[in-house]
Parts: C-alpha cells; structure tokens; sequence
C-alpha cells in the first residue's frame, strides 16, 4: 500500500478564507432560472413563485453570494426589460442560447429571491451590446437612495430601500469570440475602465470584477489578462477567472485537473503582481473565479429558440465529483488572492440541485464536496508538509494525493481535506504535535465501488458520504485509511 505523510504546524498559516469563496452562480440559460428556482405552478412554490424544495437545498449549500443574471446571456441582456409590469415585459430572442427569454424574472424579483434564500447578489453589466451609459443607468437603479429617474423607477416597482448590490462584474468572458459583442484586450479595457469610472462616481462602495481569460486554453491567454489589468488597474478591485473541466477519456488525468487549474491562479498572480510593479501601485489585485466546475461541453443538445429548454444539464458522476472536490481544494490553497469563486452553476445548469418540472428535487454527486467545503472550509488556511508519492498525467508530474487544511480557531478544529487519486488505498500519517493533543471528530469519505455512479430520482442516493468510525484516543499524530478513488473529510478536535 503507497504512504502519504502531511505535516500540519499551526503556525503556517496562508490566509483566513473568505466567506464568498463559497458563492455560486445562477444564468438565464435553460431551466436555472424559470423550473430552477422560480416555477409558479409548483406545489412547494411560495406567493412570489419561488421554489421552496430548490431553496431548502440551497440552504444546505450554505452559499454566500450568488452571480446573477448571466454568463453568456449577459452580453446580450437589456435590464429594462425584466423589470416593471409583467404582462408588459417583452419576450425576447436570446442569442447567447438561441431560447426565448420570456422575462418575467428580472432584477427586482432576483433581489426578493436573494433576501428570502439568505444569499447576497454579485451583480453584471452587459458590455456586449450594452453600454457604459446602461451599465450606470443599473446601478443607480439597484443601490442610488432615491429622488431620480432610475431610483424612483426601483421605489415604484416595489423597493423602496436600495439593493445595496456590493459586488459587480464589468462583463463576462468578453476575451471569447462566442460572445455577443466579443472585443480584443485594448477594447475591452478601455470600454470596462470607463465603465468602472461611472459605477463608482455612482456608488464608491462597490467592488468591481474585470474579464479575465474565459479558460487557459485561450490563444489570448494570460496576455488579455495583462493588458486587461493594465487598463483598469486604478478602478478595479478583482480579475475573474473561469474553468471547466471534463473528463476526455483518461480518468487520472480528468483526477489531475486540479493540478492544472493550481497553475492558472499561479500564473495570474505572478501576472497581477507584475502590473501593480509597473503601475508602481500599492494595492494587490486579487481574483474572482466566478465559474468553475466540470462540463461536458461536448455534449450540448441544442434546442433553438424554446422557452426555458433542457440545456446543459449534466448529471454527475463519483468521478466527477472527485474532480471537483480537488478543483475546490484548490480555490481554498489560494485563500490568500482567490476572495471569491462561484460554483458554475447552482440549480439544473451544470448544477448540483437538479428539478424535475412540477416534481421532485435532488442532489447531484458534487452536492457534497461543495456543502463540506462550504461548511468546514472557513477558517486559517494552513500550509502543510505534503509527502506523497507522485504519477505522470497529462500535467507532468502529479502527487496523488491532493490536500487542503482549515484551521477554525474558534473551535479549535482542524480539518483536512484529503484527495486520494490513486487506484489504491493509501495509509496516510497526519503529524499534528504543534497543536498539542488532539481527537479525531470526525471521518467523512466520498468514493464507491462505481466511479460512474450517479444520482438519479429513482435512486437519489447512489452516490453520497459515508461516515467511517474515527480513530480513538488522544494524540498528536495518527495514521488514517484513504480508501482509493476517494475524497476525505478528516476533522480533528483541539484538545486543552
Ligand atoms: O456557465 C455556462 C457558461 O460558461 C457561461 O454562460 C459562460 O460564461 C461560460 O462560458
């Protein structure tokens, strides 16, 4: 059996994660929205339409913010059409997705869906056919106090306080030539400063998320980002990134994505840092990674121009659930510039809730790794000593065993998060002696006899955590069974 050590000091500490690193995403694309979250006719929907069974879910999830309204349906969004009366709003050509957009969930009804699911919104401005003038014009609408045209328009529809909208995104992955209104580098960063300039004489306390590269495989890749950064620097708070994985035929190398998705964020820091050198600047520019996930790109089923269609909606594997849980690990090793990341999608999009119209609801495989990310992943991130035996994959040389550690000072837990992505058990020896004696809380493992088991409604549990009996006894070092093709939740009590 291969050996693994980690050596875990309490003093190595990288960064305290922030609490929007475990934020999601919700797009007007297929069934996210209208049968995702909002579907008057259903049996648990409340007075406003919302699903009450998807919002329990979300709940669970414990999602911080949540990116509204697009993605790709963004660059070719008119805010003004989704707000106001709904039997005048039109119903519009999405071109992003060829559907129609029937409109009749907008900003306002976005907003009551955010205050009743406990979740804050990460706003976007359209800058495909939208304009800086429009991207201004939503923002007074959203958080200006009243007493002109776009505010006065939000108190008539019904909010009376402003929406207090903190985070916005200046566009979405406009380096893609798929995107409506695609620019270059240099148009894109002076259209996203001017932009950022507006939203900020209108509102000084909002952030602001400037495109970054919409996937390494980019031939722009990381020179859009750097000329974006140059451009906006002065104005802006994050550069957003976005990654997908899926699996092209080798499964240790699907496993290994995790190690590429580590070089990205790598790469974009040394990028970040070479800009503020040259703008002699004092502020660091830290990231958004505002979608990421596994998709099967490959297997999109187009339906033109239908309302509200059965598009990307993949359902989840184990194994693809181990790619993920690595590929959230990650996001938590770069607590100390990665300040928000978005689980691409939340509900039937390349999600991990999944809705049957008018009926049940249930989790996908990468429910889980999100939900105890979410739950014990806030707190000191620690930098082990990690021993682990190494494999060749498509990414040169790769540990199979990937790690994450969370210190939560309060009550005194320290949690590893462990990925074995070997075909073999491994013995793993966890030296713990800078915290004096500890317990062992608790032991949560995620594998299967069948990685490509999956989550359906007639058998919504195939694939879910186990609980294995922790070791007894106090101590300072033990040594713990990672079953093969598995991911870990190794939680440690401090002992006074
Ligand atoms: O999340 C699905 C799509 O992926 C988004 O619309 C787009 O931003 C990205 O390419």
């Amino acid at each position: 059996m291969k050996k693994a050590t980690i050596h875990i000091e309490k003093d190595f500490k990288l960064a305290q994660t922030d609490s929007r690193l475990f934020s999601s995403f919700l797009e007007h694309l297929g069934r996210a929205i209208y049968t995702g979250i909002y579907e008057p006719d259903h049996p648990s929907a409340d007075e406003n339409g919302y699903r009450m069974d998807v919002l329990k879910l979300i709940q669970e999830l414990n999602v911080d913010y949540v990116r509204y309204p697009g993605g790709n349906f963004l660059s070719g969004y008119d805010w003004k059409d989704g707000i106001g009366a709904k039997e005048d709003r039109p119903r519009r050509l999405d071109l992003a997705w060829k559907t129609i957009e029937s409109n009749q969930f907008g900003i306002d009804e976005f907003y009551d869906w955010s205050q009743k699911s406990g979740t804050k919104i990460m706003g976007a401005v359209n800058m495909g056919t939208g304009t800086p003038k429009e991207a201004g014009q939503l923002v007074e609408y959203c958080n200006f106090p009243g007493g002109t045209y776009w505010s006065d328009l939000r108190i008539k529809n019904g909010h009376k306080d402003p929406m207090d909208i903190k985070l916005w995104c200046i566009g979405n992955e406009m380096d893609g030539d798929w995107q409506i209104c695609h620019l270059d580098a240099d148009d894109y960063g002076k259209k996203a400063l001017e932009t950022a300039k507006i939203i900020k004489w209108i509102d000084d306390s909002v952030e602001l998320v400037v495109c970054g590269s919409a996937t390494t495989l980019q031939k722009t890749y990381p020179e859009w980002d750097r000329k974006v950064m140059e451009y906006t620097y002065d104005q802006v708070d994050y550069l957003s990134l976005h990654r997908y994985y899926e699996n092209e035929g080798n499964d240790l190398d699907f496993m290994a994505s995790f190690v590429d998705m580590d070089r990205f964020i790598t790469t974009l820091v040394g990028t970040a840092d070479y800009v503020k050198a040259l703008k002699r600047g004092k502020k660091d520019i830290n990231f958004s990674f505002d979608e990421w996930n596994v998709w099967y790109q490959q297997k999109q089923n187009p339906h033109d121009w239908e309302e509200a269609p059965k598009l990307l909606e993949d359902q989840y594997s184990l194994l693809d659930a181990l790619v993920f849980a690595g590929m959230g690990m990650t996001l938590v090793n770069h607590a100390d510039r990665v300040k928000i990341a978005c689980l691409a999608q939340l509900v039937n999009v390349i999600a991990p809730i999944f809705t049957e119209k008018g009926g049940r609801a249930m989790k996908q495989t990468i429910f889980y790794p999100f939900q105890y990310l979410s739950k014990y992943g806030r707190g000191m991130v620690l930098k082990p000593v990690v021993i682990s035996p190494k494999t060749e994959t498509r990414y040169g040389e790769t540990p199979l065993l990937h790690t994450s550690v969370v210190y939560d000072e309060e009550n005194q837990m320290v949690t590893a998060f462990c990925l074995n992505i070997d075909e073999e058990d491994m013995t793993l020896t966890i030296q713990l002696q800078s915290f004096g004696k500890l317990s062992m809380a608790e032991h949560v493992c995620l594998d299967g006899k069948d990685l490509y088991a999956k989550n359906t409604f007639d058998d919504p549990d195939c694939v879910a955590p186990r609980q294995i009996i922790p070791e007894k006894g106090i101590f300072n070092n033990c040594e713990v069974l990672l079953p093969k093709h598995s991911w870990n939740v190794l939680r440690f009590k401090v002992e006074k």
